[in-house]
């Protein structure tokens, strides 16, 4: 059976989206997109500057236009949604609808751990480690409304590719 629904990555900041989603589409000869640069090349300007000029509720405005554009474009894609996207419910809803949905699920340790350069990131800004573990746990109740949870503690970077396309590739 053809598949006509898009591959759809979700997760916390620095779990992978964007290194995996993009050789997953290699992978599965489809096109890639990652939201967060849709974001900063229609904006002509970073995320992170987007924060500090306009506010976070500013990008989260945009942030919710643009995703919805793409989720309802017809070309089939392996799509990298931005880590606090599909806490947005109108986001949220057309992920699960039409879409194949996958979370990359990681200890709260790993994640802190590939986050190390916490400053990087607008939303990181001023958080310690309990603060970032409050964060994970909020999101990871959202996050678990995915189609499917990945555990990738435990897998190599091959490994989760497969298992993810292996998934894909039975529905
Ligand atoms: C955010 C994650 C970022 C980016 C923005 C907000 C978040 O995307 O969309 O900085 O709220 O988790 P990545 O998950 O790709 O880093």
């Amino acid at each position: 059976m053809k598949i006509n629904k898009n591959l759809v990555l979700i997760g916390m900041m620095g779990s992978g989206k964007s290194t995996l989603g993009y050789l997953i589409a290699k992978k599965l000869n489809l096109a890639f997109i990652d939201v967060d640069r849709e974001i900063e090349e229609i904006e002509m300007m970073s995320i992170s500057k987007i924060f500090k000029k306009y506010g976070e509720k500013h990008f989260r405005i945009i942030e919710e236009k643009i995703t919805s554009e793409i989720l309802k474009k017809n070309s089939l894609s392996v799509v990298s949604l931005g880590g606090g996207a599909f806490l947005n419910k109108k986001i949220q809803d057309l992920v699960l609808k039409k879409n194949i949905s996958f979370w990359l699920k990681w200890k709260n340790a790993s994640i802190i751990k590939r986050l190390k350069n916490y400053s990087k990131r607008p939303v990181l800004k001023n958080m310690n480690n309990e603060k970032l573990i409050n964060l994970i746990d909020q999101r990871s109740k959202i996050y678990s409304k995915a189609d499917y949870s990945i555990e990738c503690d435990n897998l190599e970077k091959f490994e989760i590719i497969n298992e993810i396309i292996e998934i894909y590739e039975t529905k």
